[in-house]
């Protein structure tokens, strides 16, 4: 059953929020500590459908994952080559990290491998790792011409000595990739058009494998040895953070304080724009947690212009292209994202999905092939609007209801148990009237 969620203009936003744990970090952690030998803890892992997809799926290759009494996630690793043909269909959920990254260790493991997901992630093209991964030796067939879920792999022997550039800037494929890397015999290039997040390199090399990496160009060196497990504490999620940053960025009443918030380079794309629309952002405390840069950020109403967003600061800022949009709307004078075809193939077609929510909103939006063009200024009214499944969508919506005149109303509001169950509870925990 789906829910619906209905707000109304907030006064005034003030309070603190520490957002949940990194999805990617997360999803990582748990993958490649599974791989490792030896035991790890992880903290602050992301508690969501999409990592729990990932723990299951994970269970499935015979690998032992528990919950501490603390929180935290004891990973009981028996190294790379102990993992076993899983024993049922892996069932990624919504989750394309899930099913891409796992795609890679299916590559290396022996046997059959089954990976299939919900409506949403079986529509999200999958060739994009079915090329590579078939060029590195694993059998793979998938629905719609190799190109849909379900995907079965036939893994166990992976040729290394490739040299591949994947067909998207996506740190899924080349995590996928580096994934089948680690078991083949030989170094594997990814040459990337545009860089990528970085935690698959960042975190393997702290589990011992090598890497030689010149701009955009990663090589990996299979290991000798087993990987060996490192404890993990995942700092927050930077595009969960996200909502908050624009919304008290674009309201004309707001200081937020966001606690613990990842701010790795590849990952930080949305702080570097809205600062360059005339946004208030600081970030105090910076620190390093799990290898990560961290920082706490105080986001503070702000007068905004319009941007233009392309380039090399799409993959860095992917996930939070449809806010950019929204602070578009609110900014002075036009906002215009391009080169962001990938948004298409989101868990929602989020070009699409994003003009039609902040169309509702009554947004002067207009759809690009691959992007979107905002005129800022007009006003938002309030609408209602269905997120389409989709997260992200999900708390856009909220986002613009924070902000517009009269009463919103999200329908399929429960899409945000994807990657931040607590949303709608931290929501109304910072409105004030
Ligand atoms: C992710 C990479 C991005 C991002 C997704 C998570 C990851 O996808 O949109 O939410 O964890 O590697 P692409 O790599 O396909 O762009």
């Amino acid at each position: 059953m789906t829910i619906s969620k209905t707000l109304s203009t907030a006064a005034k936003l003030r309070g603190e929020i520490t957002v949940p744990g990194d999805k990617s970090l997360s999803h990582r952690a748990l993958m490649f500590n599974s791989l490792a030998k030896g035991t790890a803890h992880i903290k602050g892992l992301l508690d969501s459908d999409d990592t729990n997809s990932t723990i299951d799926c994970l269970q499935k290759f015979g690998v032992d994952i528990q919950r501490d009494s603390d929180g935290s996630i004891l990973i009981f690793g028996k190294g790379m080559r102990a993992l076993t043909e899983p024993i049922d269909i892996l069932d990624c959920g919504n989750s394309g990290t899930t099913m891409r990254l796992l795609s890679g260790i299916c590559a290396g493991v022996s046997g059959i491998s089954i990976l299939t997901g919900d409506d949403s992630l079986r529509s999200r093209p999958m060739d994009r790792i079915v090329k590579p991964l078939t060029l590195m030796g694993a059998q793979i067939s998938a629905r719609n011409n190799d190109s849909l879920p379900p995907v079965m792999i036939r893994g166990g022997k992976v040729i290394g000595g490739q040299r591949i550039t994947p067909s998207a800037a996506s740190a899924q494929v080349k995590s996928a990739i580096l994934l089948a890397g680690l078991y083949a015999d030989g170094e594997t290039t990814v040459v990337e058009s545009k860089g990528t997040r970085d935690h698959t390199e960042k975190l393997l090399e702290a589990m011992g494998a090598q890497f030689s990496i010149e701009g955009n160009e990663i090589t990996l060196i299979p290991p000798q040895n087993d990987l060996f497990a490192v404890d993990v504490t995942v700092p927050g999620d930077i595009s969960t953070a996200a909502v908050w940053i624009v919304v008290a960025s674009i309201h004309p009443d707001a200081e937020l304080v966001l606690r613990n918030v990842g701010i790795n380079e590849t990952r930080s794309g949305l702080i570097d724009i809205l600062r360059s629309m005339g946004g208030d952002i600081k970030l105090d405390n910076k620190r390093y947690i799990g290898g990560e840069p961290v920082a706490d950020l105080t986001v503070c109403s702000a007068s905004l212009n319009g941007v233009q967003v392309n380039g090399e600061l799409i993959p860095r800022a992917i996930d939070e292209l449809p806010l950019i949009a929204l602070a578009g709307a609110v900014a002075n004078g036009e906002t215009v994202i391009q080169d962001a075809k990938e948004l298409r193939v989101k868990e929602s077609d989020r070009i699409k999905t994003t003009f039609e929510a902040l169309s509702a909103f009554g947004v002067n939006i207009k759809e690009l092939d691959d992007g979107l063009h905002v005129q800022g200024g007009g006003s938002i009214n309030g609408a209602i609007m269905n997120s389409s499944g989709d997260h992200r969508l999900a708390m856009l919506g909220a986002a613009a209801g924070l902000i517009a005149s009269g009463e919103t109303t999200v329908e399929d509001a429960g899409s945000v148990t994807v990657s931040y169950p607590t949303f709608w509870e931290d929501l109304e925990g910072i409105c004030q009237s």
